[in-house]
């Protein structure tokens, strides 16, 4: 037997494997092999059987065992790759492929100066180089497990930034069980096939940004009121405990979009259903809590109770949803409501039949959904999940296989059908859906937040490179438990999170069961204040907030960004993951913070409401010099008209020139695609006499509300602020 063809025998076999038709050896337990264990594991190259540009410098590698013109279908891709062109001439970077009797592999050299960003949820730090993740969704309570190298959601993907600020980024195409190791370069080493890789390369890291989103898909333009404040608990029971929450914001004016239902209003943890007693009018409840300006957002677990009596399983059972074990039977593991079996989402008649489950919920006024538990999390399960030999049944296009290649995308699915469900249900309303699972390019069907954190500065603190790193792997719409989910929440790190918290892309406190209160009000005055502060601050700047989802959804650049994307020539802002950039114009430097590199140029200090610079908790604000922030009122709900007076605050560069954008659509609907929108360029010039010049261009066909009242204001470096002139139709 000659060398390939006895390559050609091991993938045979290894496919077999991979596939579920011959049994898989137990051995491949929870990451039983080490990258590094060569002794007990070799691995032998692969060859390349084509590589070639995809796009504008995109370049698709594809290793021998896979077909470069019939692709697997991959979930990371809006599109399957195509080639168009050879690959251009002096490619900067490409990888290598290898693999064991059990695993597929591959590697990218990387020279030691490029620093490594991404990998999607992880535990920090921002700078990965050095360290190494396993993508393997897993409910991690606390981040305790596998010392949070695993958390809720997998995203194969690394950003590299060189000294010059050129970047490129990788997306290793695989849905398998996988590590993602940044010491020495780059090695994705997953227990399944061969897999593809695209290798982006642009002359900065936004560039790559943008590139990736075009790729993975752009997040959706969320509602406006999903941009608010939003207080959650598990869970806020019976229902006069809602209203109570709703009353407190109202009566102390604290600023408050939306409330959230946990588990505890179904009946006996059936999802889709209510709890007679503590929930017997859920449609009531919404409407009541809408007249107070509020929104609701209720959870949906995948994980279905068995029990012959009710009808989810009932109709399930009748489509054959479930997902099956090895033997072919309906698998059950347990979570909240006891024995449950799991939708399998990898069949397209199934996501049809959950995204219909949503018409009776919806009825019920409820207008966003909270898809949990989606890794999935099973109590009983082995490693807290469902075995790996699980059956999935797939379908156009989708081979059928073992849970161990589709685990992943398990989460990412059930929010595809849940997403499509809601559009076809509401056609007119944008879907708010929030998912704890996930897979790269999820953005596509929902925003996400960081799983059970822990009440405690450590996490607080490790939230912002958390959420940045999301940003910077194509998830724009994130934030995490703001307060902190686990354990008792002190007045102090409550105070501190709030800070930090409000200016996050997703704004929300929750708490665990058994945890103390942790509204704004329930640490006493001084605290209910910081929070105050903190959230006007938000509303104030909602305006703003806003033109940057827009930015985000249109061409996929971050909404909270690292500092180095401000100058990723600057070696300094590097390894910055304390303070952060909302949108390009916004420095957040937290209180606890000290010596803080800023990038170049003027940043003004910034005070947005009074008394925020007199309290200690909250965050140092900086405006870039050179930006335009367009500003809103303080209001106590995105229903409320902000816009008038709107503020324009030019912050002017060394140059006196200034250039800032606002976005503006109805908050809700699809009419923005029709062009009902207006999205203005701001240019202003700072004359010698020190008058301001502004002049406005326009996009988009909707009319400036003839109401409105235009403030223009001038920040100097000092922070002091001064009106310039007073206009109208700007
Ligand atoms: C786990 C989620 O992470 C948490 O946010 C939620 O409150 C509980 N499940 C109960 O539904």
């Amino acid at each position: 037997m000659n060398i390939s063809t006895r390559r050609a025998c091991r993938w045979l076999v290894s496919a077999l494997l991979f596939s579920g038709a011959l049994p898989v050896r137990a051995e491949m337990g929870q990451f039983g092999h080490a990258p590094g264990n060569t002794a007990a594991e070799a691995f032998q190259p692969v060859r390349l059987a084509t590589a070639g540009r995809i796009g504008e410098d995109a370049v698709l590698f594809v290793p021998a065992g896979l077909q470069p013109e019939a692709l697997p279908p991959s979930f990371s891709l809006v599109k399957s790759p195509k080639i168009c062109a050879p690959v251009p001439e002096g490619w900067r970077v490409t990888p290598v492929f290898s693999a064991s009797a059990q695993r597929f592999r591959a590697r990218v050299e990387t020279d030691a100066a490029v620093d490594l960003y991404g990998g999607g949820e992880v535990a920090g730090p921002l700078r990965r180089n050095g360290t190494s993740i396993k993508l393997w969704n897993t409910d991690n309570y606390l981040y305790n497990k596998d010392q949070a190298k695993r958390l809720y959601q997998s995203h194969p993907w690394i950003m590299g930034v060189r000294p010059d600020g050129t970047a490129f980024g990788v997306i290793f195409d695989s849905t398998w069980k996988a590590e993602l190791d940044c010491a020495g370069g780059l090695t994705f080493t997953c227990e399944g096939p061969a897999f593809p890789v695209l290798v982006l390369e642009r002359s900065s890291p936004l560039g790559v940004l943008q590139a990736l989103a075009d790729l993975t898909g752009h997040m959706e333009l969320p509602p406006k009121w999903a941009l608010g404040y939003q207080q959650c608990r598990y869970s806020y029971e019976p229902d006069s405990r809602v209203r109570q929450i709703a009353a407190e914001f109202r009566q102390r004016r604290i600023p408050c979009d939306v409330l959230w239902v946990d588990i505890d209003y179904m009946r006996g943890y059936r999802i889709f259903t209510f709890d007679p007693v503590k929930f017997p009018d859920p449609a009531k409840l919404n409407r009541d809590l809408h007249e107070q300006a509020f929104h609701t957002v209720w959870m949906i677990d995948p994980g279905v109770k068995a029990d012959p009596d009710y009808a989810v399983y009932q109709s399930g059972s009748a489509a054959q949803a479930w997902v099956t074990t090895a033997e072919g039977r309906e698998f059950r593991g347990k979570v909240w409501p006891g024995a449950c079996v799991f939708p399998d989402f990898t069949v397209p008649a199934v996501r049809n039949w959950w995204s219909g489950l949503y018409r009776d919920f919806l009825a019920q006024d409820i207008d966003g959904v909270w898809n949990d538990m989606n890794e999935p999390s099973v109590f009983d399960g082995p490693d807290g999940t469902m075995p790996e030999t699980n059956r999935h049944r797939g379908g156009e296009g989708l081979a059928p296989g073992p849970h161990r290649q589709y685990h992943n995308v398990y989460g990412m699915l059930m929010v595809r059908a849940t997403r499509e469900g809601l559009l076809a249900l509401r056609p007119d309303r944008r879907p708010f859906l929030l998912t704890r699972s996930n897979f790269l390019g999820g953005q596509r069907y929902a925003a996400t937040w960081t799983g059970d954190n822990e009440s405690k500065d450590k996490h607080m603190q490790l939230s912002i490179p958390m959420s940045l790193t999301l940003g910077l792997s194509g998830q724009p719409f994130n934030g995490p438990d703001m307060g902190g989910y686990g354990k008792n929440a002190t007045a102090e790190v409550w105070a501190r999170w709030v800070s930090i918290g409000a200016l996050f892309p997703l704004c929300r406190g929750h708490s665990e069961k058994e945890a103390n209160n942790k509204e704004p009000w329930a640490f006493g005055p001084a605290v209910e204040q910081t929070a105050r502060l903190a959230l006007e601050r938000r509303y104030r700047l909602l305006p703003y907030l806003y033109t940057c989802f827009n930015a985000a959804a249109r061409s996929g650049v971050p909404v909270m960004r690292p500092l180095f994307l401000a100058d990723p020539t600057d070696p300094a802002l590097r390894r910055e993951e304390r303070a952060f950039l909302l949108g390009g114009d916004l420095l957040v430097q937290p209180a606890w913070a000290q010596g803080v590199a800023k990038p170049k140029g003027n940043w003004a200090p910034l005070s947005l409401v009074q008394g925020d610079g007199k309290d200690k908790h909250q965050a140092h604000l900086f405006v870039r010099g050179g930006a335009i922030l367009p500003l809103g009122r303080v209001i106590q709900h995105t229903g409320e008209r902000s816009d008038t007076p709107l503020t324009l605050l030019v912050c002017f560069d060394e140059r006196g020139q200034a250039e800032g954008q606002l976005y503006e659509d109805a908050g809700e609907g699809f009419g923005y695609r029709e062009g009902d929108y207006r999205l203005a360029t701001y240019r202003a010039t700072r004359g010698t006499d020190g008058s301001v010049d502004l002049k406005v261009s326009t996009e988009g066909r909707r009319a400036v509300p003839a109401d409105r009242a235009v403030q223009v204001q001038v920040i100097e470096p000092t922070g002091q602020i001064h009106d310039a002139l007073k206009q109208s139709g700007l």
